[in-house]
Formats: C-alpha cells, structure tokens, sequence
C-alpha cells in the first residue's frame, strides 16, 4: 500500500482538474497538469495560481501582501502544467495519476490506456468521473486491480468529501492508498462500490426530482421547499436551489441516466424536462426555479 505521496500527474486542466492540482499543491505533493494544447495548459495554470493566491488571502486577513506572494510562489514552483503526458524520466514515477479530462468512456479510455503504458510502475490510477462505470473503464485496462474512482466534489478546495468508487476489480490495497491520499489532502471519503449514480448523485437527484414534482404538483414554492429542508433537517442548501446551481440540463442528464440503469423511480418530472427545452438551466442562464442576476 502506498502511504507516502511525492507527485502525482493530473489530466485535464478543466474546472475539476485545476482545483485538484491546488489541493495536491497545497499537501506538498510535486504535480504535473496536462492538458491538450498550450491555451489550456496556461488556462489551467492561472486557474491553479488564482486558487492557491485567494486561499493564502483568506488565510491571511484576506490581504494581499509580500508574504502572501512568496508563499504562492513557493507552492505553484512544485506545479509544471504541459502538453501530453510526461514520459517518466529515470527511476521517477508518479504516486498517483488523476485522469479528470471529459466524461466521455471512451476518451477517458484511451487516455487511461496511455497512462497505464506510460507507467507501468505506477501503482494508483484513479478516474474523477461522476457517473460512467467504474467496472466498465476497468475491462479496458491491463491492471485494473490498481484503478479506482476518486469522485472529487466541486468547488474541490471547499469540499470535503471525496467519494471513492471500488470496481469489482480494485484492490484492497489500492483503497487503502487512496484513503491514505484522501487523509494527506486533508479530507474525508466514503467507499462506495460502483453503481450506478455511486452513492451522493444517486440519492441527491431523488431528493432534487421530487422537490421539482413538489413544486409541479403546486405542494409549496420552491423557495418554501428549500427553506423547510435548510431549516428543518439542517441542508446547507435547498434542493431547488442546488439544482439552479449544478443546471437543470445537468440534473435532467443524470435522472435520464440513473432511469435507464435503475428504472422508473429516477425518471425525470416533465417541468424538468419542459424547463430545460425553455433554457431555463438554472444560475448559468439567469433563470430556473429563482430568478439569477
Ligand atoms: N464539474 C463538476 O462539477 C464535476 C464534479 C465531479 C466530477 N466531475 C467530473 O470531472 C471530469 C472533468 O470535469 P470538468 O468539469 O473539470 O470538465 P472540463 O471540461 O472543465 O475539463 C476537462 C478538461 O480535460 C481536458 N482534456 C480533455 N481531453 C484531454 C486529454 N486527452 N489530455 C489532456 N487533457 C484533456 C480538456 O481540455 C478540459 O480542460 C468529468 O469526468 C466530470 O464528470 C465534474
């Protein structure tokens, strides 16, 4: 099992794979971030830089000052963002590879494929997808006892949660490595074993449809619903709301999704469907069940 961890490779600078570096950063892991081309591979490192400054501003007073600016530039000199995935130089492996790049199975293959001839000493492979089978990426692979699924939440710097999905394949030494990572970001996991919608997406969007058939069959105002879940069982978030946030095209993906493995009881409600074909997708256009400037 692996308990130390120097340097990890990330794949895909996009939202998720940006605050994954910050966090690995922040641990005092060394990181390389690969992108596809060099506007994304710059994105990703102003990404990564803008994160790593605001929490050193939000821990330090919330000002800016020389201190603050030494210390960023200490953590980003352990980040090297590039095109194409390194090849390892000498005895040097990574710890960990994170692929974070489109949820596509078959991009997300070919890239793990890659890794997995690129590093064949590399003893942790994990996926950040948030619904494709764990089990179905792992028939793909040479050693899939060594993949497992790190579903890592986003914003990831302000999660705490990262679910760890185990394939019928994964070894118990590979979860105890990724736990043992988990705890040297400083966060929590749950093990779940892969399903579909894992554990969280699953039962979040049951809880998300039925306050929108709530809302449909005129049970309460939306805001009424999410103020009954914030105040009466302590959600830091309503329901509804969190739905403007994610995107009603997101919410209506996954319940489409989780109907087709799970059946019927995931399908989703028509005022999802009827919002959706409106543009009404939540905060990211200015409307879904509140009203976003
Ligand atoms: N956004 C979320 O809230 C969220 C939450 C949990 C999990 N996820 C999962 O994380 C993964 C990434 O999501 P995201 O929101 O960061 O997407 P994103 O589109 O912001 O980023 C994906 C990045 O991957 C890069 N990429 C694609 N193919 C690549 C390749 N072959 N090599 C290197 N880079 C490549 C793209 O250029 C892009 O920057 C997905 O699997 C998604 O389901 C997303």
């Amino acid at each position: 099992m692996q308990k130390n961890f120097e340097s990890a490779v990330i794949i895909g600078g996009g939202t998720m794979g940006s605050g994954i570096a910050q966090i690995f950063l922040e641990s005092g892991l060394e990181i390389v971030l690969v992108e596809m081309d060099e506007r994304r591979a710059q994105s990703a490192y102003d990404q990564v830089k803008a994160g790593v400054t605001s929490r050193l501003i939000y821990e330090n007073n919330r000002q800016q000052s020389p201190e603050v600016q030494k210390a960023a530039g200490e953590i980003l000199s352990r980040l090297t963002t590039r095109v194409g995935i390194p090849s390892p130089n000498g005895p040097w492996r990574p710890d960990i590879v994170v692929e974070t790049v489109y949820e596509d199975a078959d991009v997300k293959s070919r890239v793990l494929k890659e890794v997995e001839s690129t590093y064949p000493d590399c003893s942790l492979l994990a996926t950040n997808t948030s619904s494709l089978s764990i089990d179905l990426l792992a028939s793909r692979l040479a050693r899939p006892q060594n993949f497992i699924g790190m579903h890592f939440f986003n914003p990831v710097p302000r999660s705490s949660l990262i679910e760890l999905v185990a394939g019928r394949e994964t070894s118990d030494e590979s979860v105890e490595s990724a736990q043992a990572l988990v705890e040297v970001l400083g966060k929590e996991s749950i093990l779940v074993h892969d399903s579909p919608g894992f554990a969280t997406s699953r039962l979040g969007i049951i809880l998300g449809i039925e306050a929108i058939r709530m809302v449909e069959e005129g049970v309460a105002s939306a805001e009424d619903i999410d103020r009954g879940m914030v105040l009466g069982y302590k959600h830091p978030i309503g329901p509804l709301k969190l739905t403007d946030l994610v995107g009603l095209d997101i919410r209506l993906a996954i319940s489409e999704y989780l109907e087709s493995k799970l059946g019927p009881r995931f399908a989703p409600p028509e005022l999802l469907k009827e919002m959706v074909a409106r543009g009404d997708l939540g905060k990211k256009s200015g409307k879904g069940f509140y009203e976003w400037k």
